[in-house]
């Protein structure tokens, strides 16, 4: 393992025991995080993003289960931690920002409530006055204006950017040092989308957390990210750094992402996209998912191929590479 590794994912597999079959979801994701780093995770709707983030703690509910893989964080696998002992790490070094703040805050408790609430879950000596204030110190680093105010706020009296930031608040409230955002601003116009990411990444600044930020969004990855990890249905196919993806995509799945995005520097000759959609994730293709969408698809492609690095921190999973 890396020095700087913070969280090695090995071989992850999630499957949905259905009736109408059995949903692989995450089938063999192997990815790592470093310290201090965002993470982008990219991929279509439905490749299984969010399943993976959350099987990272095991929070997979039924009809779901983790069948198979390791989740070192800091070296210690969480799939085999005792349930009581991966609460401490829940919430407290590895938190959560998910897409909609409507859904993650509870209408009946205040903003600043919230906030509070999970500093005393992960305390022992803190009185609720104590983390009252610390909640709204917090509430202050998260650019909320008037946070004395906000903090008795109820969560229906404030806007959809500000809910965001009281989520976010939440998050880092106990300092995590893993901070994992599922497609954290989709639900916020584009304004508040680029201020919610600048926080993201002051505060992985200020408090060198690593984040984790799944999201669909090029623009995003290209802004914020310092590596990407590319899934396409259940697996990643490329990891790299965030420029090396961006000017030498190696998979033919990142390659027409890449190209499916206007680029405001060229002249616009037509938008490609890539034609097919993602398999169906209970009657996936032989071998290789992407091959029967991908333009370059030879003999070798019925084989599955395995994710190798082809440069330093470059990893392709692709028989165009094989070595
Ligand atoms: N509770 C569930 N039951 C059955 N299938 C599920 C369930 N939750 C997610 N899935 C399936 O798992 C796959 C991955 O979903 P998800 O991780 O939400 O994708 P993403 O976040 O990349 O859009 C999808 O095919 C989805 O239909
Ligand atoms: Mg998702």
């Amino acid at each position: 393992m890396h020095s700087s590794t913070l969280l090695e994912v090995k071989d992850l597999r999630v499957y949905f025991y259905t009736y109408a079959g059995v949903v692989k979801a995450v089938d063999g994701v192997s990815l790592s995080v470093h310290r201090g780093e965002i993470l982008c995770i990219v991929g279509e709707t439905g490749c299984g993003k969010s399943v993976m983030s959350r099987a990272l703690t095991r929070m997979v509910k039924p009809p779901g289960r983790i069948v198979s893989g390791e989740v070192l964080f800091e070296g210690v696998d969480l799939l085999k931690l005792p349930e009581k002992e991966l609460r401490k790490i829940r919430g407290r070094e590895i938190s959560y920002v998910y897409q909609d703040p409507g859904n993650a805050l509870d209408p009946l408790y205040t903003a600043g409530f919230h906030v509070a609430e999970t500093i005393l879950a992960h305390s022992s000596s803190a009185k609720f006055n104590e983390a009252w204030g610390k909640a709204v110190g917090i509430f202050r680093e998260v650019l909320i204006p008037d946070p004395e105010a906000k903090a008795k706020s109820y969560p229906h009296e404030l806007s959809g950017g500000m809910k965001q930031r009281v989520v976010i608040a939440t998050a880092v409230a106990n300092t995590p040092k893993l901070i994992i955002a599922d497609e954290p601003t989709t639900a916020l116009d584009v304004t508040i989308q680029a201020q919610v990411m600048e926080l993201i990444r002051g505060l992985r600044d200020k408090y060198s957390s690593s984040v984790m930020l799944i999201t669909h969004n090029l623009g995003v990855v290209a802004e914020v990210c310092d590596r990407v990890a590319v899934m396409y249905a259940g697996k990643v196919v490329e990891e790299a750094f965030v420029e090396e993806l961006f000017t030498n995509p190696l998979h033919p799945y990142t390659q027409g992402l890449l190209e499916a995005v206007p680029n405001p520097l060229k002249k616009i000759e037509r938008l490609r996209s890539i034609h097919g959609s993602v398999p169906n994730m209970i009657d996936l293709p032989e071998g290789c998912r992407f091959s029967p969408r991908c333009p370059h698809a030879f003999q070798f492609c019925n084989k599955e191929p395995e994710l190798v690095e082809r440069s330093k921190g470059h990893l392709v999973s692709c028989w165009l590479y094989r070595r």
